[in-house]
């Protein structure tokens, strides 16, 4: 952001950034007098979204909050994708490309949320943030950790609020656990084991080749904008919509759709910072016998990845953690009685916390918490337990509520620190999820052949990390995979 842009962001900006509580002079009928509930328009935020179909539509709606704020601003590259939220704002300006949006309406949006694929939420996320705007962007928050890393810096660095969309964070569940963990029901934590049913949609399949026309509604120029700053491919509907979670060029797989909501309980009671070790073992696709299918553009269908974190402030022991995806779930600690489900209702998902004096498991989301100890005592959640989050009957825990509510009270007030996935948080947790995904494509790569024409995978080993600097300490080819390659003109600075 130049200087004199700097500057013109300010007048309602300012006020919703700065000085958001106090009364506006010109403000003359007491709140009161306009009946409860009534939200005066200069204390409302402008709000875009930037996908504004598939989880995009919930996001914006959500932190609409039944019009306690203004959408000024819609965009989505598929008309048809956005058109509900077109029709409920339809006054909102409909943008096609995010950057011509910050360009003319920069000045008027003061928050956004991103609910586009995965491989461009960092870009749009810096471009909002650039213009000072705050930023809820969707789990993963990132494609790549070095990306992770930029988008926390850059909160900081611009002062802007951030939410990352993985709204299990909210829910009481998750405060729960912490309480019983720091009243030291299962004492520290050596084992977690972390699982999801994903993929649920087509992974581990061979790179379409057949050519399919764009639907109509969707022009050659609107194709390059999805691709962003992506590798150019021709449409395919396994790349628009949903399905790109299966492709590295645009998704992170099965890791990346659910890890941020399973391993965040972990990471978040435990206090786990960056991992020292990561290793993986990736399911085979075998399209003729005997001779398995080399895909490397597409996430496997199915891994398990095991993460070693040092002892934290809060954990005194080391932690391995045990991912695994495609159904495969751990096996049935003794403590869990044979006949009780792993992690809850249908158990497709969950985590298992190992401790000295017990366990601690729970489902998605941070869902029906139980600790089970050594005695043999299972203790669960009482149903009338509180929090002292005001938004928590609200969709998904309030979590885009206490985002917007946050971004009124301004970068640093009381109520973007009780944020429950600010950047400083999840930025953290992004790169350890995306840490499974180095792992994965180091151990999809091969470069060469054996005498026997066999591919050689160098990449399948354990590989060490060292967070600080970013980099894989005993396997350079890996450290590839820390970043991407962006297509050019879509850099990400
Ligand atoms: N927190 C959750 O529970 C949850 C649930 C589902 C999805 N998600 C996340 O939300 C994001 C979107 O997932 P989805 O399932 O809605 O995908 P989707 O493909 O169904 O929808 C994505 C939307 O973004 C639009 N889009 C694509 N590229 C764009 C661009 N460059 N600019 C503007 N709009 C663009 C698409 O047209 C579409 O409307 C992903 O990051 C995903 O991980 C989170």
């Amino acid at each position: 952001m130049n200087d004199n842009t700097k500057k013109t962001i300010t007048s309602r900006r300012s006020f919703m950034k700065g000085t958001a509580l106090a009364v506006p002079a010109f403000m003359i009928v007491p709140r009161h007098v306009l009946g409860r509930g009534y939200t005066p328009p200069s204390d409302k935020l402008n709000l875009a979204a930037i996908g504004s179909g598939g989880k995009g539509w919930s996001d914006i709606n959500n932190a609409f909050n039944e019009g306690k704020e203004n959408v000024v601003a819609l965009c989505d590259i598929d008309t048809k994708s956005a058109e509900r939220a077109t029709k409920k704002w339809d006054k909102a300006k409909f943008y096609k490309d995010f950057r011509v949006m910050f360009e003319k309406m920069g000045k008027q949006i003061d928050a956004v949320t991103i609910s586009t694929p995965d491989h461009v939420h960092a870009i749009a996320a810096m471009a909002a943030m650039q213009e000072g705007i705050h930023v809820y962007v969707q789990k993963p928050l990132t494609h790549n950790i070095r990306e992770a890393r930029m988008l926390t810096e850059a909160a900081r660095k611009y002062k802007v609020v951030t939410q990352m969309g993985n709204q299990g964070a909210s829910n009481p569940g998750q405060v729960q656990m912490q309480e019983w963990y720091n009243k030291g029901l299962i004492g520290n934590v050596h084992t977690v084991y972390t699982w999801t049913n994903r993929p649920v949609w087509p992974q581990g399949i061979p790179v379409p080749t057949d050519k399919t026309a764009r639907p109509d509604h969707i022009s050659e120029s609107d194709w390059d904008l999805y691709i962003g700053p992506a590798e150019m491919v021709d449409f395919h509907p396994l790349y628009h919509l949903f399905k790109w979670r299966g492709w590295w060029n645009f998704g992170t797989g099965a890791l990346g759709d659910m890890g941020c909501h399973i391993i965040d309980p972990p990471f978040r009671v435990l206090g786990l910072g960056y991992p020292t070790e990561v290793e993986c073992s990736v399911g085979q696709i075998f399209t003729q016998d005997w001779t398995p299918s080399y895909i490397p553009e597409g996430c496997p269908p199915s891994s398990q990845v095991q993460i070693k974190f040092p002892a934290s402030a809060k954990n005194k022991s080391e932690v391995t953690m045990i991912w695994s995806d495609g159904g495969i779930r751990p096996f049935h600690p003794s403590l869990i009685p044979a006949e009780e489900p792993l992690s809850g209702t249908g158990s497709d998902n969950g985590v298992i916390m190992m401790g000295e004096k017990g366990i601690m498991t729970c489902g998605v989301y941070g869902l029906e918490p139980i600790v089970y100890l050594n005695s043999g005592e299972k203790i669960t959640m009482p149903k009338d337990y509180a929090t002292d989050n005001p938004n928590e009957k609200l969709p998904e825990y309030g979590h885009q509520v206490s985002w917007t509510q946050a971004c009124k009270a301004g970068f640093g007030s009381k109520e973007h620190q009780r944020l429950t996935s600010s950047f400083d948080y999840s930025g953290p947790l992004t790169e350890t999820v995306l840490m499974g995904n180095l792992a994965i494509r180091s151990y999809q790569t091969s470069s060469r052949k054996d005498d026997r024409g066999r591919l050689e995978f160098d990449g399948r080993k354990k590989l060490l990390w060292d967070g600080k600097t970013m980099r894989i300490t005993n396997y350079e080819n890996a450290n590839e995979f820390v970043g991407r390659k962006y297509r050019k003109g879509w850099d990400l600075v």
